[in-house]
């Protein structure tokens, strides 16, 4: 794959939002060693202008663009920021998430739309703000970061919906510009290393037998569903399992998640995306 994604990032430019931490500042780091010039976004300038320095050191260009997506303005100065000072946006992964742990009428309706307007909104405008100059030009990739719990899962059902939300608008969006040279994908990460995966996660999630994967292995998978065009990756065995089977057969899936519950519970008490 090395030589050959290469030639497909070398020179282009990438928007990756939550580019400071976690998954997305290794996506941002390895599209950057592949050649790519490099926007993060995030609220906080800290960690953004870390992975910038980090980007320069290996001989690429970055930008910083503190953002808060949950506010429209932003994401709207996101887009115009980028495209001023590198002219366009080749690659749009859309990553950055705000999710709050808990049973569903645990979480106030402010939390709920909170969740909303960072992981669902903010990837649908950016998307509709950045989409124009990519057909424009035939090319472009747009990269949606999901989750196995699109499937639904307890204790995140907010979470699930927004990531159930942003497969269906990227299935249904390939096939609307698939003859304009535009390529559309969600890649769905398992448990991983970052700093949503507290302690109290993780010891959970670890319990309940799930593997933890590194930012790393997650960032090379998008690299990957880029460079080959895939519709839809899935990452873990079990993961891409529990995905299918729960589509031929939910009722299973129902038994499996009653079983996990107590785990997803103790996993999401008082569960925060932390932000320092
Ligand atoms: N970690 C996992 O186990 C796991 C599993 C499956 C899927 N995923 C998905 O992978 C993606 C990345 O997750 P992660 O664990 O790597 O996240 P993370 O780095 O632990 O934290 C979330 C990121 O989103 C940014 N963010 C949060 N609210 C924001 C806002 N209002 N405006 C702009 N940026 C905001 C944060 O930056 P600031 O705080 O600076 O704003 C931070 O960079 C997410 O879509 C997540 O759902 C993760």
């Amino acid at each position: 794959m090395g030589r050959e994604s290469s030639s497909v990032f070398s020179g282009t430019v990438a928007l990756v939002t939550g580019g400071g931490t976690g998954i997305g500042r290794s996506i941002a780091l390895r599209l950057a060693r592949k050649g790519a010039h490099v926007v993060v976004a995030g609220r906080r300038a800290g960690p953004l202008g870390d992975v910038v320095s980090e980007i320069e050191a290996v001989g690429g260009r970055g930008l910083a663009v503190p953002t808060d997506l949950a506010q429209i303005g932003d994401v709207k100065n996101l887009a115009n920021a980028s495209i001023e000072h590198f002219g366009r946006v080749d690659h749009l992964v859309n990553n950055a998430i705000m999710n709050y742990g808990g049973a569903y009428d645990a979480v106030t309706v402010e939390q709920i739309l909170h969740m909303i307007g960072v992981g669902l909104t903010a990837p649908l405008i950016l998307t509709r703000l950045l989409l124009p100059q990519m057909r424009e030009r035939r090319s472009g990739n747009v990269v949606m970061i999901g989750s196995t719990a699109f499937v639904g899962w307890p204790e995140v059902v907010t979470y699930s919906a927004i990531k159930a939300g942003l497969d269906g608008f990227a299935q249904g969006l390939r096939r609307e510009v698939v003859g304009d040279g535009v390529h559309v994908t969600t890649v769905h990460p398992a448990g991983t290393d970052t700093p949503s995966m507290t302690s109290q996660a993780r010891r959970e999630f670890v319990a309940l037998g799930f593997k933890i994967f590194s930012p790393e292995f997650v960032a090379d998978a998008v690299v990957d569903a880029i460079a080959r065009r895939r519709p839809r990756v899935i990452i873990g065995s079990w993961e891409k399992r529990h995905v299918w089977l729960s589509h031929v057969d939910p009722r299973l899936i129902d038994r499996t998640l009653a079983r996990m519950r107590p785990g997803f519970q103790a996993a999401m008490l008082d569960h925060q995306t932390p932000s320092s």
